[in-house]
């Protein structure tokens, strides 16, 4: 069996950031918290949690001394309030793609413009998003919610369009098409960012080439399940948290299988998986000849 490696695997700019920013902190002997959990990787978290580093519900709930690390997916003005009125020291490590967003969420206040989120409402980032502007919001997660939306209470205003981060590539081209089409004084924003392109467009190009797409990443992680959803279009798709979670059986009639992984993926698990599969079910090829066959 061959396993190709997709270059794109694992952290991204964004999560390396917040990661490293956070263990800066602690080394530097700061107690450390997050609102939530850092990443979506439970592993990674419950090493944080091994060196300390809080993970608490909201700033309410904080022992006295700790300081916040804002997550890469940023957070609702609300919360940035909140920390300052109990005087709360915070270290923002919003990804500079999702302030990008806020920003537009902020102008879109200011010039009294509808905003229109492409988008899980549920997600973290996309409440960070809403929650930088006052005026009218609509969420949308698909084109069936984009047409179930009955448009803006005044047309005569301007309408702006942003994207979750890391939403599905395709899902927004059609969105896109759409709203040129039935509002023709949209502003839309490309607010995907550059890493979630490039990794589903990989996961898209090599889903096409193997047998079995093993995907690497959180249960929870929304990029992960999206990269899932992208492979599953041309091959069968499986998600792993971990090495422990793979299933020989999978590559039972396997020749060539693919292997990518979420944004909040650290290298160790990538690398875990990989072994796992070479060792356990891939005993021809070491993990040196299996990185080798992926960069041809
Ligand atoms: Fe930022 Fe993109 Fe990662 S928005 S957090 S670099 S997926």
């Amino acid at each position: 069996m061959k396993i190709l490696l997709a270059k794109t695997a694992g952290f991204c700019f964004g999560v390396n950031r917040a990661v490293e920013m956070t263990y800066q902190l602690v080394d530097g002997g700061h107690k450390v918290a997050t609102l939530g959990p850092l990443i979506h990787n439970p592993q990674a978290v419950a090493e944080m949690e091994k060196r300390g580093v809080l993970v608490a519900e909201s700033p309410a709930g904080l022992p006295p001394g700790y300081e916040v690390v804002i997550r890469s997916h940023g957070v609702p003005r609300s919360v940035y309030d909140e920390l300052s009125e109990r005087g709360i020291c915070w270290h923002d490590a919003t990804c500079p793609f999702v302030k990008k967003i806020q920003n537009i969420a902020l102008r879109a206040e200011k010039e009294g413009a509808t905003l229109l989120v492409a988008g899980d409402a549920a997600h973290p980032e996309v409440q960070g998003i809403v929650g930088h502007t006052s005026g009218e919001v609509y969420v949308f997660s698909d084109l069936a919610g984009l047409k179930a939306w009955a448009g803006p209470k005044d047309p005569q205003k301007p309408l702006f369009v942003v994207a979750q981060t890391t939403f599905q590539v395709s899902k927004w081209q059609e969105c896109s098409e759409f709203l040129k089409k039935a509002y023709t004084n949209a502003e839309i924003f490309d607010t995907i960012c550059n890493a979630t392109w490039a990794r589903q467009q990989e996961a898209e190009d090599l889903s096409q080439k193997c047998d079995i797409l093993v995907v690497i990443g959180g249960h929870h992680s929304s990029n992960t399940q999206k990269l899932v959803e992208v492979a599953a279009k041309h091959t069968r798709a499986v998600t792993v948290e971990t090495a422990s979670e793979l299933q020989p059986e999978w590559f039972a009639d396997v020749k060539t299988a693919g292997v990518t992984a979420g944004a909040s993926t650290p290298s160790s698990i990538i690398e875990e998986v990989l072994n796992s599969m070479s060792e356990e079910i891939n005993d021809s090829m070491s993990f040196e000849e299996m990185l080798n066959a992926s960069e041809e």
